[in-house]
């Protein structure tokens, strides 16, 4: 039950209030989901039980012909707790519900002051709804509401001394143990959820990526609960680090498909992919260098002023047998845009070519504008590019006269996809899904729907 809350918690870390903006990301929790959540909530309820403190029971009964008698029943330990049946629902609007019976709890022999005795009860019962919200600041809150706790069946036997005279009102101490046992339970349960938000609390506001840029993943809105999920709407958006600079786009309102085959549904908004393209772009972290160490060996021509002697004789005369660098950097934030099964990716760059001198000094030679090229990639995985349409290019700037610019398309073809597996690399580093604590997932599923990427995935916790 506790991990369950966990998962529910951890899927939404946590940050100021974004009530009211819409969700750059949403995740859906199905009933598969909080079914497993149970599979290893239970056992960590099992443990809390087992070091559950049992009441101190003094007190007196009268017994007829007999008088009052005192009693003190102390240091009773429990020995072995089985949950053997429990079951969680949705409850529509409110949260979650948690139903237990069939437990029993059995006690280590205890002593009390004329011998021994043992306790045992069972019939154990728990219900609880556990309510989901968001509590203002952008993290999940969640509560125990209604719970009852009850036990139908306890049985105490005492040994040794008068033993025989207080199992006369044997009744009457097991009402008492029932009833103390009963007044335990709930607030046990209560306090180890409360114990969740705490936790919560103290989790980081927005979530480091590297060194250019954060992600903040607080909640929208309060999770909505229905009859088969629940869905939690998260800003989802990138920020350069410690720079909380607006995008001059916002996100598209979207929804989660029904599916609910899998644990675990997560949709990326295209407003998500194209905030962090706007912050690395910020950062001047969209550059990439290349240079003769990333063209196969195999390859005919080599990065130098040689190549280029066909196309612009002027480089190899200027600048006889030197190898050369370019440098492509994003000249705009790159935008993304999903519709079914396609991924176009747009972005304007500039590609820097230098000479390298004998003393390593770079020259500049000319830079070049490359306009609107698209790369679109037909239902794979988002981190691999390629590009296949033609290349916009148009001339920037040249140190070395004017010359024609056309016959360098090609070339620059051939370059990029020599780069696009360098490039790849980066991109496969993947997206950073929300951390969630000792939760990995199992055969994640990516689909691109119209304005966001859904993947749809179970998940496996190892504590
Ligand atoms: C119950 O009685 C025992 C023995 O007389 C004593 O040690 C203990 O403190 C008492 N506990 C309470 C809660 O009164
Ligand atoms: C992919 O999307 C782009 C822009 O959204 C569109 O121009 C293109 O025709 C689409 N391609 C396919 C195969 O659907
Ligand atoms: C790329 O540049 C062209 C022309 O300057 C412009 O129309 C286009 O919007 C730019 N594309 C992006 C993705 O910024
Ligand atoms: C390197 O060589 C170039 C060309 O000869 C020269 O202009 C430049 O000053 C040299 N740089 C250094 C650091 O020596
Ligand atoms: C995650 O796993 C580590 C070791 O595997 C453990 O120390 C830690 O307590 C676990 N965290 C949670 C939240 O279960």
């Amino acid at each position: 039950m506790l991990s369950l809350c966990c998962i529910l918690a951890l899927l939404a870390s946590f940050c100021p209030d974004t009530s009211g903006t819409t969700a750059g990301v949403k995740v859906k929790l199905t009933q598969k989901g909080l079914e497993y959540g149970q599979k290893i909530g239970i056992p960590i309820l099992l443990k809390k039980l087992k070091a559950i403190d049992l009441p101190e029971m003094n007190g007196s009964v009268g017994v007829f012909l007999i008088g009052r008698v005192a009693y003190s029943l102390t240091g009773m330990k429990v020995l072995n707790v089985r949950l053997p049946q429990s079951a969680v629902g949705l409850v529509p609007g409110i949260g979650v519900s948690l139903i237990i019976s069939d437990g029993y709890i059995d006690t280590d022999t205890s002593k009390y002051f004329l011998g021994t005795f043992d306790l045992s009860v069972c019939g154990l019962t728990i219900t609880t709804t556990i309510t989901i919200k968001s509590d203002g600041t952008g993290r999940p809150m969640v509560r125990s509401a209604n719970c009852e706790a009850s036990l139908s069946h306890a049985r105490i036997r005492l040994r040794g001394g008068a033993s025989w005279l207080y199992n006369m009102f044997n009744g009457y101490i097991n009402k008492k143990v029932r009833k103390e046992l009963q007044r335990k339970i709930c607030p046990l349960v209560s306090e180890n959820i409360q114990k969740i938000n705490s936790y919560m609390k103290t989790l980081n506001v927005l979530k480091k990526i590297d060194r250019y840029a954060e992600i903040e993943y607080g909640l929208t809105e309060s999770p909505v609960v229905s009859v088969s999920s629940t869905e939690l709407s998260l800003k989802g958006e990138f920020y350069n680090i410690g720079v909380h600079k607006k995008p001059a786009f916002a996100p598209t309102p979207f929804s989660l498909p029904p599916n609910e085959r899998n644990m675990l549904y997560m949709g990326i908004s295209a407003f998500t992919a194209n905030s962090a393209g706007f912050v690395y772009k910020n950062a001047g972290a969209l550059r990439l260098r290349i240079t003769d160490k990333m063209i196969p060996r195999a390859f005919p021509y080599r990065l130098n002023t040689k190549t280029f002697e066909a196309l612009i004789p002027q480089i190899a005369k200027q600048y006889p047998n030197m190898m050369m660098k370019l440098l492509v950097k994003a000249a705009t934030a790159p935008t993304v845009t999903f519709a079914p099964n396609n991924v176009t990716l747009q972005a304007n760059t500039t590609v820097t070519v230098y000479a390298i001198q004998p003393n390593t000094t770079l020259t500049t030679l000319f830079i070049l504008n490359v306009v609107g090229n698209k790369g679109q990639n037909k239902g794979r995985w988002l981190g691999s590019l390629t590009f296949n349409d033609h290349i916009n290019l148009n001339l920037g700037t040249s140190y070395i006269g004017p010359f024609k610019v056309k016959p360098l398309a090609s070339f620059l073809q051939i370059m990029l996809k020599i780069v696009i597996p360098h490039v790849n690399v980066i991109l496969q580093r993947g997206f950073p899904l929300p951390n969630i604590a000792n939760i990995s997932l199992v055969k994640p599923r990516l689909v691109i729907m119209k304005d966001y990427v859904l993947i749809g995935t179970d998940v496996q916790f190892k504590p």
